[in-house]
């Protein structure tokens, strides 16, 4: 089964044609990043008129790449939320265009579900898995006990870990886009700054607000005696901080629940720091670790693609009514 399946959710254009879940044909993935850096963040206006203006070009591509016709796709698949409205709206119009034209079944895939299975794409999941969640929007410990089944454990009662990030970057002067760059200065920096270990309970829940006030009251302080912050040192302390709440948590929720496979998903599985840890842990225990390569971590279509063919098993259809949303559960 061929799926053409498309990413706009934020401010990256994808288009990817993956088989059976799990054979990634073609992909492309337009990033706007340069365009945002200017503003220091994503600014979703100019998003979505981008992905407007990429949409076909990216489509007509991922096609041409893959040597294939709308005719030999089998379904068509579109990430309807959650994320920034203007952004998924192009995309899903795109995908009812097409699935109306070439009547073809529309897959509605939730952007995380897509996260997740970024790691069907390197190796085909075992269950039952703890997903452990980390991007931009989303910090979870979720249990998979089959195919498309969610159940929550856990998740952040504030800011995501991807979020806290990109503020502390801003806050230690880091450029757009500031977590991939902290994570590189974290390897460079020693952990001298006294930061706390947010939300260190029995919960599976995360706190990282306090963590970020931590960091932004620091450097005030330390601005306010005429000092200048370590950048390097932050980094590290932070990083430290995050990566050994994130592990220790992920251990505790694989271990109650009896479970051997551990799967990472979203843009802050690209983290250095988090990998390393994880893995170590990993193989303490005698864990199946899995985690997407560096280019399934951040927004693809590829990861849609791929939700999308156990998506369609599990029967999940949508009419030409499906509307984006900016905040969806993952159930
Ligand atoms: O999954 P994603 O691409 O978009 C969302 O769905 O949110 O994740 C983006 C987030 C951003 O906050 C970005 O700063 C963070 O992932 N991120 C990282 C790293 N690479 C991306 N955070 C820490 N270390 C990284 N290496
Ligand atoms: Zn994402």
């Amino acid at each position: 089964m061929y799926i053409l399946a498309i990413e706009s959710s934020c401010d990256e254009t994808s288009v990817s044609i993956i088989k059976d879940g799990m054979k990634e044909v073609s992909t492309v993935v337009l990033s706007q990043m340069d365009t945002h850096a200017n503003y220091g963040g994503v600014v979703p206006e100019i998003a979505s008129r981008m992905h407007v203006e990429n949409i076909t070009i990216v489509i007509d591509e991922a096609l041409k790449k893959a040597n294939m016709k709308m005719e030999d796709i089998d379904a068509i698949a579109v990430t309807y939320g959650p994320g920034l409205i203007g952004s998924l709206l192009v995309g899903l119009m795109a995908a009812k265009t097409l699935a109306f034209i070439y009547n073809k079944p529309l897959i509605p895939v939730h952007h995380i579900a897509g996260h997740i299975y970024a790691n069907n794409l390197v190796k085909r999941l075992e269950f039952p898995l703890i997903a452990l969640v980390v991007s931009g929007g989303h910090t979870e410990l979720i249990y998979m006990k089959e195919d498309y089944s969610f159940e929550k454990l856990g998740s952040t009662l504030d800011d995501a870990v991807g979020e806290a990030y990109d503020k502390v970057a801003r806050v230690i002067d880091v450029p757009y886009p500031g977590g991939p760059l902290v994570d590189k200065l974290a390897f460079e920096g020693e952990d001298t700054y006294d930061l706390p270990l947010p939300l260190n309970d029995d919960s599976y829940n995360f706190s990282f607000s306090g963590l970020k006030s931590a960091v932004i009251n620091l450097a005030h302080n330390e601005k306010q005696r005429g000092n200048e912050i370590i950048k390097e040192n932050m980094a590290t302390s932070f990083q430290n901080r995050v990566v050994e709440i994130l592990v220790k948590k992920t251990m505790k929720a694989l271990k109650d629940n009896n479970v051997h496979n551990l799967i990472v998903a979203g843009g802050v599985a690209a983290n250095k720091g988090l990998r390393e840890g994880l893995k170590k842990a990993c193989a303490e225990e005698s864990i199946n670790l899995i985690i997407p390569e560096m280019k399934y971590c951040t927004d693809n279509a590829a990861m849609i693609g791929a939700a999308a063919y156990y998506a369609y098993q599990r029967g999940d259809r949508a009419g030409l009514g499906l509307n984006a949303k900016a905040v969806c559960e993952l159930k």
